[in-house]
């Protein structure tokens, strides 16, 4: 398999590695920001050169698309979606994003649904750091769905966010909510946390009827994903309580399986 990458932080880093002991890849082609290039180019030839037999650096969509990748995985973050994945999509490369979250913007939505039809192809949205998706995208489109959605972290991840402004994220003492709103308001206001939100809303009830919680608690074991469902047909709630990974507080090491697990769905026989 020829797999291409965007994006080699913590999540890209982490799923290479997952990527080591098995089967080398024909091609990995990697797509960095400028100025990276040449550090990333040492380590696919050093410690990730058991990933695939052969390995390039490359700088946009042209150079991605010339390494002829069978399938992308981005984990960069919503500017380079919105930069590199549309022109993928369009030469009929199939696409997994891991930055759901920049799918609420409307006009990047229908840009690379369009960019998917337009080339054939298809736009993979991974469950995540989400778990039950499956049966939530079963139940999308039908009637008198409801969906609700409690993320929950502890205070120090919401640093940096419009939660800071609200609480006194080191004095708290007890589980605060802070954020109460439809999905699409809880991506535009915590556009870094959105993946999960945006992720159940695509699936299933959308970006305006999901609601969504958001909550920062001193006793929270990790990041914590709640939804309820409730349907005609089905209902149910879970509760994930993810560890975050190695490199990255903000990102849980379910998501990286998660991509892995597209990966594996598109390179073996069966798909699971
Ligand atoms: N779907 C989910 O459940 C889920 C969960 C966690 C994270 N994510 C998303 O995955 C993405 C990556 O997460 P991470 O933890 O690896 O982040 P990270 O910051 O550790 O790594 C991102 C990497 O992408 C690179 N990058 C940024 N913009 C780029 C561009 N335009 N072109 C090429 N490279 C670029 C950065 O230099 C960095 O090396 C984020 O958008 C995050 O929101 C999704």
């Amino acid at each position: 398999m020829r797999l291409g990458m965007i994006g080699f932080g913590s999540i890209g880093g982490a799923l290479a590695d997952l990527l080591l002991p098995g089967e080398p890849l024909e091609h990995l082609a990697v797509l960095v920001r400028p100025g990276r290039a040449a550090e990333l180019r040492q380590r696919l030839d050093g410690e990730f050169a058991a990933v695939a037999r052969d390995r390039s650096v490359v700088a946009d969509a042209e150079g991605m698309r010339a390494a002829r990748p069978d399938l992308v995985v981005e984990c960069a973050g919503h500017a380079a979606v919105a930069a590199h994945v549309p022109p993928l999509l369009a030469a009929g490369i199939p696409v997994v994003v891991a930055s759901v979250g920049a799918l609420a913007d409307p006009g990047l939505e229908a840009a690379l649904r369009g960019a998917a039809a337009a080339g054939g192809t298809r736009l993979v949205l991974p469950a995540g750091a989400v778990g039950g998706v499956d049966l939530l995208a079963a139940l999308g489109g039908t009637k008198g769905l409801e969906v609700r959605y409690r993320g929950t972290k502890p205070p120090g991840a919401w640093a940096g966010t419009p939660a800071a402004d609200i609480l006194d994220l080191a004095a708290l003492a007890a589980p605060a909510v802070f954020f109460t709103g439809s999905a699409r308001e809880a991506a535009r206001d915590y556009p870094k946390n959105a993946n999960v939100a945006a992720t159940l809303a695509l699936a299933g009830a959308g970006f305006e009827a999901t609601r969504v919680e958001l909550v920062a608690d001193p006793a929270a074991p990790g990041n914590v994903h709640e939804y309820s469902v409730a349907s005609p047909v089905a209902s149910y709630a879970i509760r994930i309580e993810n560890r975050p990974s190695a490199g990255n507080a903000r990102t849980s090491a379910a998501t990286v399986l998660s991509l892995l697990r597209e990966i594996r769905n598109f390179r073996g026989p069966v798909a699971v």
